[in-house]
């Protein structure tokens, strides 16, 4: 047996969430040549967890057949945009009353950002401030597309300038014209973790409001939202929290700011008395304020069934160990079996640099991934020639990664000895 497989032997040995892989629904035989598959893409679409079929089929049958309308109130359906955003909070180190789920991120983005513009003058208003009105909106240049757009139709509506700048220029590049910051966590292409404590002090400093998108880091490291005095905060469900295709995004509002958040889509679920069916808008006290309409109850009653995945002890910080843990040995292997040269890794070797993904570059990128798929590996590509593999502590096991790296070094020199490829 390789050195490699005998390391992921003995790592598989000691890993003390291996337990929660039988949590999931993984598929038997879906590997392509009969294994079981290697899923590294739990970064774009996380696992089935084993509780959620049973789940909804009573949502469905018993909750939305039987007992109908009434299920809004007795199963608390109504609630559950708060009840399931005050599980999700202990994640990303919030405590409860700061986070309601629903709608998807980039809608999320939407509301965070205009909410942000709208708290930088509403600050400025009470301090008496003689400045220039605060009339810029800073962007990670890196940021994932979504962002991007919403951010620069988000800068038209308020009558502010965009600026993309890369995430380390920005404590050089805020003023007393910077409105509102929205920044990426963790970099979807690269997989670099950025310093959320250092950036978020920096916006602060400039009297500017932060918006961090955590897509790429909540359920895969430790945020703490609360401890670095975050202002807003979006992330999707569907990665790392694991609650299914298009599941609800979330809103984080923290405490002291939620008065003053004045949120550019209030619909009637935020009234302060939504069956008050009034014509003024009266907004909800507390995070409530983050929501619009009425929630897609099948997709968030899924999210809430996942999160099941972390009760009885499972902590953030043992899957931050174990993510670091999986990157540290998925590129030991990489560099054991893959010739020098053939790949270019874009992750910072740091940790405190990493997020949970390891990207590697190469040029015949979108063949290669085609090719691992097909043989049981299973990761994404994103172009125009990046590798991703995401690695998700709750279910991918040392064994993965050492066959992940082995395949990956098969189908490269396979590739590579066929004319014209
Ligand atoms: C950082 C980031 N923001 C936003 C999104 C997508 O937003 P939405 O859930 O609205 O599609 C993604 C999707 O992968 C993402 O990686």
């Amino acid at each position: 047996m390789s050195e490699p497989r005998l390391r992921a032997k003995e790592l598989d040995a000691a890993d003390g969430l291996a337990a929660q892989r039988a949590e999931f629904l993984l598929d038997e035989g879906g590997g392509g040549s009969g294994g079981e598959a290697v899923y590294l893409d739990g970064n774009s679409l996380g696992a089935l967890p084993a509780a959620v079929p049973g789940r909804l089929e009573d949502v469905v049958r018993r909750q939305w057949g039987e007992l109908r309308i009434r299920s809004w109130t007795e199963e608390g359906w109504w609630t559950a945009p708060e009840r399931i955003g005050d599980r999700i909070a202990p994640l990303v180190g919030a405590a409860a009353g700061q986070i309601v789920v629903g709608d998807s991120t980039s809608v999320n983005v939407f509301k965070a950002v205009v909410g942000a513009v709208r708290l930088a003058r509403s600050a400025d208003t009470a301090a008496g401030a003689a400045g220039p009105a605060r009339d810029e909106i800073m962007v990670d240049a890196t940021t994932f597309p979504t962002d991007g757009y919403i951010a620069e139709s988000a800068a038209r509506m308020t009558g502010c300038t965009l600026r993309p700048v890369p995430p380390s220029g920005i404590p050089d590049a805020l003023g007393d014209r910077t409105a509102a910051v929205l920044l990426n966590h963790v970099d979807y292409r690269t997989g670099r973790l950025h310093d959320l404590p250092a950036l978020t002090a920096a916006v602060h400093a400039a009297g500017a409001y932060v918006v961090w998108d955590l897509c790429h880091s909540a359920g895969a490291l430790p945020v703490g939202l609360d401890e670095h005095g975050v202002d807003l905060a979006v992330g999707c469900t569907y990665k790392y929290l694991n609650g299914g295709p298009g599941a609800p995004a979330y809103l984080y509002v923290r405490a002291e700011l939620q008065d003053r958040f004045d949120s550019p889509l209030p619909g009637w679920n935020s009234h302060a008395e939504p069956f008050g069916m009034r014509p003024e808008y009266a907004p909800a006290p507390g995070a409530l304020r983050g929501r619009v309409g009425t929630p897609d109850i099948l997709s968030m009653l899924a999210l809430e069934a996942a999160l099941d995945v972390w009760d009885g002890g499972v902590t953030i910080e043992a899957v931050r160990a174990k993510s670091l843990a999986l990157t540290d040995f998925f590129l030991e292997c990489v560099e054991a079996y893959v010739p020098e040269g053939r790949v270019e890794c874009l992750t910072p070797g740091p940790h405190g640099e990493r997020g949970s993904q390891i990207a590697l570059r190469c040029p015949d990128a979108g063949d290669v991934m085609k090719r691992l798929i097909e043989r049981g590996v299973v990761g994404d590509f994103r172009h125009p020639d990046v590798l991703r593999f995401g690695f998700t502590p709750l279910y991918v096991g040392f064994a993965d990664v050492e066959r992940a790296a082995r395949v990956l070094a098969e189908v490269l020199a396979e590739v590579l000895a066929e004319p014209g490829t």
